[in-house]
């Protein structure tokens, strides 16, 4: 007998790996998306909101039909953080054109959406997969409470606990862009598992996996395959590795199939005031602090079977084996 789907809300900044994490959300019936809601991150708001709408579109039903909303345009407690260089491109899609969207966002404000949600649903009914900076969370969580003992889960994106950040040596980019956010979120006591560089960077999609989308030739499968492509290509220009992390995908795969990954207990906070720490995830995994552990932080992925996973659920959702049958 297969357990009902999970309610989630998935909180994004598209930004490529953030679409592919939706193509996979949208693969797979573990999930049932309630709402796509959007945050300044890889691009600007406007930008990232035409995004999400136009990948929405791309994936077709159900998701085309999903609500999408506009949440806050940058951190409530500090300046906007625009990414150094366009990792993901001018546009944030890697340079991947899609037609103009079919609809605008939905009427309101993400944040009190998401809460007129939960608070609709059977306490523990809705899961947030966020991927992009904290700050809608944030938001959700102080300023509507009643919604931290109704949410089953957090399932975030972000941070590195025991590896070098990605936008300092310190600091990954979701929780460096909005680190405040980012503290308050991991202290809030809801239930939390975190997916950060620690395994993303473990679980690489290689050129050939990219290649092999492209040549599948279906729209969504195509579009995924040149996004990252386009990745791939400032990976091995930096890295000299011709693959990419989906850092993304790779949460909400979290979130599908938390056996692909290690979990350990730790209690966790993010440093806001450091001169050269900001946004740097502390994750105390030997109670050092005095305090009880308020996240499953993943320390271990099964790269293989991630990545094995990702690339099935592609092709049997999308591919064009699939639209042909
Ligand atoms: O550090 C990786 C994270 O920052 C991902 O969510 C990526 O989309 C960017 O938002
Ligand atoms: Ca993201």
């Amino acid at each position: 007998m297969s357990r009902a789907p999970s309610r989630v809300v998935i909180d994004c900044d598209p930004g490529i790996d953030d679409a592919i994490a939706l193509m996979l959300a949208y693969a797979s019936p573990e999930l049932d998306v309630a709402g796509v809601t959007t945050v300044a991150g890889n691009v600007g708001l406007d930008q990232v909101v035409d995004n999400a709408l136009r990948v929405c579109d791309l994936i077709g039903p159900p998701a085309a039909a999903t609500p999408v909303l506009r949440g806050y345009a940058g951190p409530l407690a500090r300046a906007l953080r625009q990414p150094d260089e366009p990792v993901h491109g001018a546009y944030g899609l890697g340079g991947v054109e899609l037609p103009a969207p079919s609809r605008a966002a939905h009427p309101g404000h993400a944040v009190d959406w998401t809460a007129g949600q939960i608070r609709a649903a059977a306490p523990g009914e809705f899961t947030l997969i966020a991927t992009a900076p904290l700050t809608n969370v944030a938001a959700l969580l102080h300023g509507h409470p009643d919604t931290r003992e109704r949410l089953k889960e957090i399932v975030v994106m972000g941070g590195a606990a025991f590896a070098p950040g990605n936008t300092t040596p310190a600091a990954e980019f979701n929780f460096h862009a909005d680190p405040e956010a980012a503290r308050y979120v991991t202290e809030s006591g809801v239930p939390l598992r975190i997916v950060g560089l620690d395994v993303t960077r473990e679980a690489l999609t290689p050129l050939a996996d990219a290649e092999a989308l492209i040549a599948d030739g279906a729209p969504v499968t195509a579009a995924a395959g040149r996004m990252l492509s386009h990745l791939i290509d400032r990976y091995a220009r930096r890295h000299t590795v011709r693959a990419c992390a989906v850092h993304d995908a790779l949460a909400v795969a979290a979130a599908v199939r938390p056996d692909l990954l290690e979990w350990t207990d730790a209690w966790v906070t993010v440093e806001c005031a450091g001169e050269f720490t900001r946004g740097a995830l502390v994750a105390d995994v030997h109670g050092r602090t005095g305090h009880a552990p308020n996240a499953r932080v993943a320390s271990g992925v099964d790269a293989e079977a991630f990545r094995g996973f990702l690339m099935s659920r592609l092709r049997d959702r999308y591919g064009a084996a699939r639209l042909a049958a």
